[in-house]
């Protein structure tokens, strides 16, 4: 099976928006890997340190830089590459960040969208386009969401980033409906991904790699927190197999979640403590003063059955061996930085196949 799957991707023409960005990143190793040609289309490297310059991979790939904003320099790039598959990732992807620049963040998320959409319609050989959103698309308070949110679940949210998202959903579904009916156009809904290679501001893993490194301590907000954790390649995983059945999956579904069992949606603290077991010496947290702590929002979690049942797919990486997986990456980057494309391409051949 593996074979298949390696021979699907060999010589695909693949076309990632965001592939600079930390998910962006695996994905292009691991489409690499499988022997993929790939263009990637981002507005430059969204962190220092980054992966995307870690690995090295605007040498390994079609390294394209531009704004999914813009419709004639995002087509250009496409139509002269003419993929069969998409990718889109691009996004301003931070709920707080969407707080202080919501107009950026509509334009990027729902007029970056309908761009790449836009582009879709003029490709011939397109075999698929798979619109990555996040769990955050649901209207939370729309049922008890500790019992999960189904594909067919009223899409919502309150934040400018979560509102931005469902409105990418809505712009995948018409255009599906009135241009593209013919090629299969999917909206892949995950979150809360933990990884190596993640510098972003305002995410746990990252904000205690900053501090552990500095071997200062992590000021943690929100320790009893509950969120649904899961490693980078689950979720990738799905988005590749989603592009790899794409013509069957037509009839199941136009939407898919992707996230972990209800055993991997845990507090913050308990992230925090398998992180810092695993990190080892210079590791430690303490909480941040009363003014910096949030009003707890709503647990949100998925239910992923229908991922399941249509092709197959469920987490494989449980919290403790995706909290080693992590701190191995960030300790070999700053140990061994030149060992990290090897680290990244074992960690992917070890849990990213089908168990
Ligand atoms: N990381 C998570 O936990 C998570 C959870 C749910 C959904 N997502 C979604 O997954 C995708 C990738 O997220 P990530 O965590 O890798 O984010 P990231 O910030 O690391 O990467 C974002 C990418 O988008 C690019 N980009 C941003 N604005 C752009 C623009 N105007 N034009 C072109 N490129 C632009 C950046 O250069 C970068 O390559 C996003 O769509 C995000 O909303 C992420």
């Amino acid at each position: 099976l593996e074979g298949l799957v390696v021979s699907f991707w060999k010589g695909k023409k693949v076309f990632v928006t965001g592939h600079t960005g930390f998910k962006g990143s695996w994905l292009t190793t691991w489409l690499l890997m499988n022997g993929a040609r790939v263009r990637g289309f981002s507005d430059g490297v969204p962190t220092q340190p980054s992966m995307f310059e870690a690995l090295e991979l605007s040498k390994r790939c079609e390294h394209i830089e531009g704004d999914v904003r813009n419709l004639g320099r995002l087509r250009a790039s496409v139509e002269e590459f003419n993929p069969e598959v998409i990718f889109h990732l691009a996004a301003q992807p931070l709920v707080r960040e969407s707080y202080r620049q919501p107009v950026l963040t509509f334009e990027t998320n729902v007029m970056g969208t309908a761009n790449v959409l836009e582009v879709c319609r003029g490709l011939s050989s397109l075999e698929s386009a798979i619109i990555i959103t996040t769990d955050k698309v649901y209207q939370v308070g729309s049922k008890n969401s500790r019992a999960g949110f189904a594909e067919t679940d009223r899409l919502g949210g309150f934040d400018p980033y979560s509102a931005s998202k469902a409105c990418a959903e809505l712009v995948a579904s018409s255009y599906r409906s009135s241009f593209l009916s013919g090629v299969p156009i999917f909206t892949v809904r995950a979150g809360n991904v933990i990884g190596g290679g993640d510098w972003s501001d305002d995410r746990l893993v990252p904000d205690a790699v900053r501090a552990f490194s500095k071997e200062q301590p992590l000021v943690i907000r929100n320790p009893g927190f509950v969120r649904p954790w899961q490693h980078v390649i689950d979720p990738l995983r799905g988005y590749l197999k989603i592009a790899e059945n794409a013509a069957n999956l037509q009839s199941e579904s136009f939407a898919f979640n992707l996230g972990p069992p209800l055993k991997q949606c845990v507090p913050v603290l308990e992230v925090v403590n398998g992180f810092i077991k695993n990190w080892g010496a210079g590791a430690r947290w303490e909480q941040a003063s009363k003014e910096l702590q949030a009003k707890e929002t709503q647990i949100l979690t998925l239910d992923s059955s229908l991922a399941e049942k249509a092709f197959g797919w469920k987490t494989q990486i449980s919290l403790n061996p995706a909290l080693q997986l992590t701190a191995e990456w960030y300790k070999t980057f700053y140990s061994a930085p030149e060992k990290l494309t090897g680290l990244t391409e074992k960690q992917i051949s070890e849990w990213g196949t089908d168990r």
